[in-house]
Order: structure tokens, then C-alpha cells, then sequence
């Protein structure tokens, strides 16, 4: 049997594999909330424009309300071979109401269509997932009020550079966290933009009115040449890389958190809601949420890869080749979610080793930069100079096996004669953490600062 929805041309149906390769319905049925919602605003303007009758429009938007519970129901019977949401959906209603279903696809072409529907979808998507970053902000801005004090070293290279507040390093997620849900907001900006009208490609005969069906559906307004209306796909790689700017700074995060509940840094220790045990070794408890987090960038940048590949090269307006923008973003889309709530789930549950990290602090001469500062600031000593007078300190130390504060003060006059014993205020780690008062820098003072900020910032 020919297809009953553009079938007149054809006289035999398609071959199963070629009906395999072509339906969508297995996942595209995933927006049909979004295909009704365009259908009815549709059939709402083609009624006020005097394109089809009022008791059609009607007859239409009540079959299609129905629908939409039945499918919500799981009462809908999906069919490969009428092979998408929109062909589906329409069938369906013909079946209802008979003539009047007809009607709706007066001045609408599947291309206008899928390409709403994708739009509602995606800002959809967008609308959860800063829903998702803002709760995953609040978790982190609490812990880092708790741990405004708390002392850890500050890494570069993955080696000991200078002693920070864990606060501080929290506070470094929120503001990533903070780019990536702007940089959401600013794609949906462009998503919000209607297709419908754009017909298949060129526009359409019928006196539509598109600002209409564009203001009920919630859109700034109608996209302003059909062609590029239906054949644009760039909403979802911009949609996509903002994700996988968001996934990797959440990888990040992971990763860090990985390292650090391993029991030769042992600085955390996630909770067991989110840790998992090994099926031989009893003592193992594995950061298996982190890990998993740390990997999911693989497949939302794959999807973003995959998605700009599928558009290279493809001439105006729309190719099938279209249809391969869904599965991909569904799955991206779903992950970073997942990842998010995953990640909120283990801040909240997470407790820091106070003593441990203050311990870390101290090691590899961290506050060797605040002696260099001592030595320019009270000697006025030449930058270059006291880093080099620093560097024999540091030398010293490490050949007596101790501690820049366990240093006597014989021991470092010996490399400068001229250092008094005033010296050991900023060799603690507290010290150093305390001094670093400039803006953006990491004393208990500015986190606290910042926590406050962030707070007002979230409540909003
Ligand atoms: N399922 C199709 C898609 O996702 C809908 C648009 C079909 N348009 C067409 N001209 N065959 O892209």
C-alpha cells in the first residue's frame, strides 16, 4: 500500500529496509507535546485568517487536545510507516474527525513544522537544564560559606603552588557555572525564533499570519526569510555547545574530586549514596557517579561533532539529512541533565577533611612565594632577587628534610643576612591564605564576600 499521507504519486509501498532508514517516530515522539501545541496555534491562526472554517478549527484543536491525553496515556498507537511524529499525529486526527483533520496542513509543510517543533523542544531543554545549573550554584555557594577558612593547597601543574580556601576553589565552579547558564540563556535568544509559516521553503499563497501563530506559541517572533527557516540547524550545535562547554567544567570538577577521595590525598569522602564498592576488594569504595561524570563530555561534544558534520556542506533548504539532528541532542540534552543532578547529589553529600587538607597545605615549601613577598616588601629587595634568595631557602629546607616555618632563623640568615625573625608571621599557611586580600584573591574574607554575593544573586 502506498503512503496514505503523501501516497497519490506512488503505487506500491516502500521496501522495509527503506521504511527502517527513513522513520523518526522512534524518537522524534518524544516532541509530541510540542507538535500539538504547533498544530493547534496553526489551526488557531488559519481560523482568525478565514483560511479554514471555524467549526473546523474547532473540530481540530478538540481531536487534538484529546490526542495529546492519549499519548500521554500510552493509548497511541505509533506506526513506523507513517513514519514520523507529524505524519503520525495527523493520522491520527483524520481518523477522529475525518474531513476537517485535512484542513490543518493548508499552508504548513513538515519543514516549518519539525523545524517549530525542534525550536519548543530545545528551549525546553534550555529552560531545565539553567533550572539545573542554578540548583547545582546553590549547593556549591553553601559549602563554600562552611568551608570559607578551610585550607588547602592551590595547585598548578597538579604540584603544591601556594595554600588556598577550599571555599575559594568551590566559588571557582560557581563562577564557570555562572558563563555556562548565561551562554544558555543567550542560545535560547536565537532558538526562540518561529519557523511556522515558512511552509516547505518559500513561504506560502494563503494570507497567514505568522506573528500570530510565533506570539502563541511563546516565540519573539517570525523568522524572516522561509529559506533559512527550514533549513537552519545551527539553535541545536550552538544549544549543543553550550552543554559541552557545561559537561566539561563538570568533567572537571569530577575529575578533581576523583583525585581527591583517593587515600593518598584523602581530602574528601564522598558519601555512599554516591560511591559504589568493588565486587573482590572489600575495602574499595569507588567515586564511580564522579567518574561517570567525568566521562559524559564524550558524548555531548560527540553529539555537537556529529551535529555540525551532518550540516557541513548540505545545500539550502531541507535534506533528509536533517532528520539526524534528534537522537544525538536527545541523548546529549538528557546527559548533561543527569550529570548536573548527579553532581548536585555529591556536593551535597560530600565531606571535606579539614585536618588532612591543612596538612597538604604546608607541604612543598607552598608559601614560598609569601617569603619572596616578605623579602621585597621589608628588605625592598628587587622581585627577581628575593625569588632567587627564596629559591636557596627552599633548597636549604628540602636538604634538612623540614619545613620552611622549622628553618632557624641562623639558617636563613645564613642564605640573607638580613632577614630578622619577623619572617615566620608569613610562612603559615594561614598567614598566606589571610594576606591574599586582593580583589578575586582567596582570603577567608573575600570568599565570605563573594558567598554573599552569590547568595543574593540566587535567591533571585
Ligand atoms: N521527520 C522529518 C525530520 O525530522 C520531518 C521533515 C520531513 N520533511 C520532508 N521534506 N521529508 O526532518
Amino acid at each position: 500500500m502506498s503512503n496514505r499521507m503523501w501516497g497519490g504519486r506512488f503505487a506500491a509501498g516502500p521496501d522495509a529496509i527503506m521504511e527502517e532508514i527513513n522513520a523518526s517516530i522512534g524518537y522524534d515522539k518524544r516532541f509530541f507535546r510540542q507538535d500539538i501545541a504547533g498544530s493547534i496555534a496553526h489551526a488557531n491562526m488559519l481560523a482568525a485568517t478565514g483560511i479554514i472554517s471555524k467549526d473546523d478549527k474547532n473540530s481540530i484543536t478538540a481531536a487534538l487536545a484529546d490526542l495529546q491525553k492519549d499519548i500521554e496515556q500510552n493509548k497511541f498507537n505509533f506506526s513506523r510507516a507513517l513514519e514520523d511524529i507529524h505524519m503520525n499525529i495527523e493520522s491520527a486526527l483524520a481518523q477522529k474527525i475525518g474531513d476537517p483533520a485535512a484542513r490543518l496542513h493548508t499552508a504548513r509543510s513538515r519543514n516549518d513544522q519539525v523545524a517549530t517543533d525542534f525550536r519548543l523542544y530545545v528551549r525546553d531543554v534550555v529552560d531545565l537544564l539553567v533550572g539545573q545549573i542554578s540548583s547545582l550554584q546553590i549547593a556549591l555557594v553553601k559549602r563554600a560559606d562552611e568551608e570559607a577558612e578551610t585550607i588547602m593547597p592551590g595547585f598548578t601543574h597538579l604540584q603544591t603552588a601556594q595554600p588556598v580556601t577550599l571555599g575559594h576553589h568551590l566559588l571557582a565552579y560557581v563562577e564557570m557555572l555562572s558563563r555556562d547558564y548565561h551562554r544558555f540563556l543567550d542560545a535560547r535568544k536565537r532558538i526562540n525564533i518561529s519557523p511556522l509559516g515558512a511552509a516547505a521553503l518559500a513561504g506560502t499563497s494563503f494570507p497567514i499570519d505568522r506573528e500570530m501563530t510565533a506570539k502563541e506559541l511563546g516565540f519573539e517572533k517570525p523568522a524572516a526569510n522561509s529559506l533559512d527557516a527550514v533549513s537552519d540547524r545551527d539553535f541545536v550545535i550552538e544549544t549543543l555547545s553550550a552543554a559541552s562547554i557545561c559537561a566539561m567544567h563538570l568533567s572537571r570538577f569530577a575529575e578533581e574530586l576523583v583525585i581527591w577521595s583517593t587515600p593518598q590525598f584523602g581530602f574528601v569522602r564522598l558519601s555512599d549514596r554516591f560511591s559504589t564498592g568493588s565486587s573482590i576488594m572489600p575495602q574499595k569504595r569507588n567515586p564511580d557517579a564522579a567518574e561517570l561524570i567525568r566521562a559524559k563530555i564524550g558524548r555531548i561534544f560527540g553529539a555537537q561533532v556529529a551535529m555540525t558534520i551532518v550540516m557541513k556542506g548540505l545545500p539550502l533548504t531541507y535534506s533528509k539529512d536533517m532528520q539526524e539532528d534528534k537522537e544525538g541532542a536527545f541523548d546529549a540534552f538528557d546527559t548533561l541533565s543527569l550529570s548536573l543532578a548527579a553532581m548536585t547529589g555529591m556536593v551535597d553529600d560530600i565531606s571535606f577533611n579539614r585536618p588532612e587538607m591543612e596538612k597538604a597545605a604546608g607541604a612543598g615549601f607552598s608559601t614560598a612565594t609569601d617569603l619572596a613577598d616578605w623579602l621585597v616588601r621589608t628588605l625592598n629587595m628587587p622581585f627577581r632577587d628575593a625569588h632567587h634568595v627564596t629559591g636557596e631557602i627552599v633548597a636549604l629546607a628540602e636538604k634538612n628534610q623540614c619545613t620552611l616555618e622549622q628553618l632557624s632563623i641562623e639558617q636563613m640568615q645564613s642564605v640573607e643576612n638580613n632577614i630578622t625573625p619577623a619572617v615566620f608571621e608569613v610562612l603559615g599557611v594561614k598567614n598566606s591564605v589571610n594576606s591574599r586580600t586582593s580583589y578575586g584573591g582567596t582570603a577567608p574574607k573575600n570568599v565570605r564576600e563573594q558567598v554573599k554575593i552569590w547568595q543574593k544573586i540566587l535567591k533571585g
